[in-house]
């Protein structure tokens, strides 16, 4: 739908420079109510919700569909968002069926299954900080998010899925994993990524009959053997999920630091008292908000959310 009134603002906001704090549009419009109209890249209308009471009541409704590559009017946010004929992972799929690719692999995600992978992780981030410090500023100031915030998830995920760690170290350079969203394979194009993964599942068949705890020999054993699902969905659920949270962990480390940095009292409280560290983490995710634009939704009926009536397409 071409944009008819001037007036509505253009999406995304852009973050203040000088500070990267949430776009000043946001509080605005936050302030005067739940619900606005906004104009995307291409000059056609959605809705953004600025209230967390009617989001979550967005995100929990079966009256709105994630459905990105079947429903007319998903809203994209830049004209490379979407590739024709894409495949969906389970982040754009609607239940049943987003479920029950989900359980797949949630179990892997859950507090019991990543805590006692505390030591490595702490270890991966001790060498990245290691490295920093012996490199020093002799080249020139560190980058950190060249350096350091990019390069955290890449390595935790693949110690997550069983990589082994020379191909993380190697991995973690790698376009897909510096570059990666919560998008899609598309998005990204063919990389040495999934090439990667692609031997990592053939070993994974080969040895089914000595089966290793990680998630590919989960998907192999419980999706592949049994067909239910084939070579090329586990790539791209695993690769989804390789990918999925880079920039949203990348986002929070950086824009994190650089809030502390800007705000010495905290950064001060933190060294005083570590145990603060969890609520400074909640305090930045909900401040930063990294990821915000990846919750979008399309009516599937039309359905009134704060004091607009959505209308489905
Ligand atoms: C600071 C860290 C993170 C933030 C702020 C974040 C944020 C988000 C947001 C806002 C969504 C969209 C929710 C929706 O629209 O319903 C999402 C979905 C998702 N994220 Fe993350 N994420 C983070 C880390 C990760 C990591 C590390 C992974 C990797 C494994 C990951 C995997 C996913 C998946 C698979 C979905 C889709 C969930 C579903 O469809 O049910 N995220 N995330």
């Amino acid at each position: 739908m071409a944009t008819e009134n001037a007036n509505i603002p253009k999406f995304p906001f852009p973050r203040p420079e000088s500070s990267y704090d949430p776009p000043a549009e946001l509080k605005n419009l936050r302030d005067a109510g739940p619900v606005h109209r906004i104009q995307l890249f291409d000059g056609t209308n959605a809705w953004i919700v600025t209230k967390n009471k009617e989001v979550c009541e967005m995100l929990t409704s079966e009256k709105f569909s994630n459905e990105r590559y079947t429903r007319q009017g998903y809203p994209e946010i830049h004209s490379g968002g979407k590739k024709g004929g894409e495949k969906p992972t389970f982040v754009h799929m609607d239940d049943p069926e987003h479920s029950k690719q989900k359980d797949m692999v949630e179990s892997f995600f859950t507090l019991a299954a990543v805590e006692p992978l505390r030591p490595e992780i702490e270890r991966a981030v001790d060498l990245l900080l290691d490295s920093i410090k012996e490199r020093g500023c002799k080249d020139g100031p560190i980058d950190l998010v060249q350096d350091f915030s990019s390069l955290v998830n890449p390595k935790v995920i693949f110690a997550l899925f069983g990589a082994s760690m020379m191909d993380t170290d190697q991995l973690a350079g790698s376009s897909a994993a510096l570059g990666g969203t919560s998008g899609t394979a598309g998005e990204l194009g063919h990389t040495d990524l999934h090439e990667y993964l692609s031997s990592l599942i053939d070993d994974r068949i080969q040895y089914a009959d000595r089966p290793e705890r990680d998630l590919i020999s989960k998907l192999v054993i419980e999706q592949y053997k049994t067909g239910a699902m084939g070579k090329d969905d586990i790539n791209r659920l695993v690769y989804m999920l390789f990918v999925a949270g880079n920039t949203a962990i990348n986002s929070s480390i950086s824009l994190g630091i650089l809030s502390l940095l800007q705000h010495p009292k905290q950064l001060n409280a933190i060294r005083e008292n570590p145990r603060l560290v969890k609520q400074a983490v909640e305090e930045i995710l909900r401040y930063h908000t990294p990821s915000a634009l990846n919750s979008r939704r399309v009516a599937k009926e039309d359905v009134r959310l704060g004091n607009q009536v959505w209308q489905s397409l």
